[in-house]
């Protein structure tokens, strides 16, 4: 059976070089741990290669966004080669606070398919702005997946992973977050989604990860009760002794 995934996802924390350094020493605590996983680590980009100094016991690299484009100039982009010789192998595409800035699923697309080619795995975010008892969410999850995979093939869609993060819950803690029943519903649905742009095995093959507002005190629930195959952590990333404890939800599953 696969390892389940767990992708820390920094954002723009710690403020300082000396505090990611510190963060990557508590992490480094648990490395026994985290080889059980399958650990992903995306800090701000110019930590990139202290945490592959630091982490390279325990863990593997992930960014936060990354350029659409291989080829060509373009000041301050993350192109792919960059990212590669970094150690970077997998690449948070699409997250909500991007899409917030103006980022499209037409982007998306473009990251996703860059990342692909330069072998790197994307990471592809969806999540709805909020819900409502008439389930349009739904309808909003189905146009936002479809769009950010618009042209890719079976065979390259068995190479990527999603995060479903309800944008309402991000940055929230777990007594206002997504409750499990719903997680799995919603899980139940994007595979269906998946199942018809793909067919049924791709759609099996193509890991469905969860985050928002994940901590210690629902990671079990959400893990046990769902389909996930693992989480996408925000702030609970920035604490070790959290960290560890959603580690460990993780792991008692199997
Ligand atoms: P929080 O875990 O802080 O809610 O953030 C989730 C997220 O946006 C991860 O990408």
């Amino acid at each position: 059976m696969a390892k389940p995934i767990l992708v820390a996802n920094w954002k723009n924390h710690p403020g300082s070089l000396a505090e990611a350094k510190a963060l990557l020493k508590g992490l480094s605590k648990e490395a026994r741990l985290y080889k059980n996983l399958s650990l992903f680590i995306a800090p701000p980009a110019p930590y990139l290669e202290l945490a592959a100094l630091k982490a390279r016991n325990f863990a593997r690299l992930a960014c936060q966004d990354m350029a659409a484009f291989s080829q060509g100039t373009y000041t301050a982009m993350l192109t792919p080669d960059i990212l590669k010789s970094l150690g970077v192998r997998l690449a948070i595409i699409g997250h909500s606070e991007r899409r917030a800035l103006g980022e499209t699923s037409a982007q998306v697309v473009d990251k996703v398919k860059v990342a692909l080619r330069a072998g790197i795995v994307p990471l592809v975010c969806i999540g709805e702005q909020a819900r409502d008892v008439d389930g349009e969410h739904f309808d909003i999850l189905r146009e936002e997946l479809k769009s950010s995979l618009s042209g890719l093939n079976a065979k390259t869609a068995r190479g990527i992973i999603i995060a479903y993060e309800p944008v309402w819950v991000i940055g929230k803690s777990a007594k206002d977050a997504l409750p499990p029943a719903e997680l799995a519903q919603t899980v139940i649905f994007l595979k269906k989604q998946l199942s018809d742009l793909y067919g049924r095995s791709v759609a099996e093959s193509i890991p469905i990860l969860y985050g928002g507002a994940v901590e210690p005190e629902n990671a079990g629930a959400l893990m046990r009760e769902t389909y996930i195959k693992g989480f996408l952590v925000g702030h609970a990333s920035l604490k070790p002794e959290s960290f560890k404890s959603i580690a460990e939800s993780l792991l008692t599953k199997i």
